[in-house]
């Protein structure tokens, strides 16, 4: 067998776009994936969210995902031009809104933090949310713009890159990785998902999440154009609304592994979304699915070799993250394949950040138990569903 110099295990979108920045800088590369894209990329929304998604006690995350969403235009133009397809990519912006006064206090609470991190956030007077999006409920009390927040559909994401990476050279093999000493490769990359923490170590587990799509009858586009993200008594989703009348509205944040749909969660989330647009209960319900996000200690992804093993990179952990990241970790982790030099931006996301126990033959004999000082630490007050 000829040793490649690449080899990527995990053909999620980060995997993909990995191989993808690789095989363009004339790298030979191979992707490890039975099944490419069936991980949390098959059921995520495909929100670029750093503003609405900036919480509470996670600064240095928020910067990442601020510059990988400022990618996200070059990189969306150069993918659909490289595939010849589209992806979804669209920039209405997102629309925070809070339901009752309580909502709408706990929104107004987040709100004003994210501006003192210098978000664009632009509180809006009622009517004016009702000029923008007039499908919002008269019960809606009141809102703020993200403009700057905008999605893309991961359904459409995972084959562009597929065949952008096919088409600059990368190789597809659809046998799974059950240990890195399997890999022959000069350098190796695991963008596995929760499939890291077997074959790594890191301490990546796996968070559920419920989504539910709905579709507009008789194939309209839907009656709003923003991302909707809604405090609605207590309960937070959002709702992403596609050109072809689909609707995404989730998620459950639940620390479990199980990918069983609840009849509970169904009803929260479709009485929090039909609370903040009426419309919905004249669309057909046609999916109701479970995935789980790679969650780390921090929350925050884990981007960087393995301590001790400067030739097996991680690019994994990025919990509700995910699509948004996409270019900024594709392309840092490139240079680092391609240069051995890490982008600063890195530096809060290294592996070494959590206590790692290796065999030195690339597979887990423990999971260290992390901190949780690092870049995403969680508090009660950053939880959002
Ligand atoms: N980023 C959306 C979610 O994890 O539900």
């Amino acid at each position: 067998m000829t040793r490649t110099d690449l080899a990527v295990v995990g053909a999620g979108p980060i995997g993909l776009a990995i191989a993808w920045r690789c095989a363009i800088r004339g790298l030979r590369v191979e992707v490890h994936d039975p099944a490419p894209g069936s991980g949390a990329s098959a059921v995520a929304a495909g929100m670029l969210s750093p503003v609405a998604e900036a919480y509470f006690g996670e600064r240095q995350l928020t910067e990442l995902l601020v510059a990988s969403a400022a990618r996200w235009p070059g990189f969306a133009a150069e993918l659909t031009e490289a595939s010849g397809t589209e992806i979804g990519y669209r920039t209405e912006g997102t629309l925070m809104v809070g339901l009752t006064g309580d909502d709408l206090a706990e929104a107004r609470r987040l709100w004003a933090y994210q501006q003192g991190l210098g978000l664009p956030v632009t509180p809006l007077r009622p009517s004016e949310l009702r000029d923008r999006e007039p499908a919002l409920a008269p019960r809606v009390r009141g809102g703020a713009l993200a403009p700057t927040d905008h999605q893309v559909d991961p359904r459409l994401l995972v084959p562009a890159l597929r065949t952008a990476a096919r088409r600059a050279g990368a190789v597809l093999v659809p046998q799974p990785v059950r240990r890195l000493s399997d890999v022959d490769a000069g350098v190796t990359v695991v963008a596995a998902g929760c499939g890291a923490a077997a074959l790594t170590g890191l301490p990546v587990r796996p968070v559920k999440g419920q989504i539910l799509r709905l579709r507009a009858p008789g194939g309209v586009a839907p009656g709003f154009r923003h991302v909707i993200r809604g405090y609605a008594d207590g309960e937070h989703v959002y709702l992403v609304p596609r050109a072809d009348g689909e609707v995404v509205l989730g998620a459950t944040v639940e620390e479990r592994s199980d990918t069983t749909v609840t009849a509970g969660a169904v009803q929260r989330l479709l009485r929090a979304g039909v609370d903040l647009l009426p419309e919905l209960t004249e669309y057909d319900l046609v999916e109701a699915v479970a995935g789980l996000r790679p969650g780390t200690p921090d929350n925050a992804p884990i981007l960087g070799p393995l301590p001790g093993r400067p030739a097996v990179l991680a690019a994994t952990g990025h919990h509700r993250h995910g699509i948004v990241l996409t270019p900024i970790t594709a392309e840092t982790i490139a240079d680092l394949v391609t240069t051995g030099e890490p982008d600063p931006l890195l530096a809060p996301f290294g592996a070494d950040r959590f206590a790692v126990a290796s065999t030195g033959t690339g597979d887990a004999t423990r999971v260290g138990a992390g901190d949780r000082s690092g870049p995403g630490r969680t508090t009660e007050e950053d939880r959002w569903s």
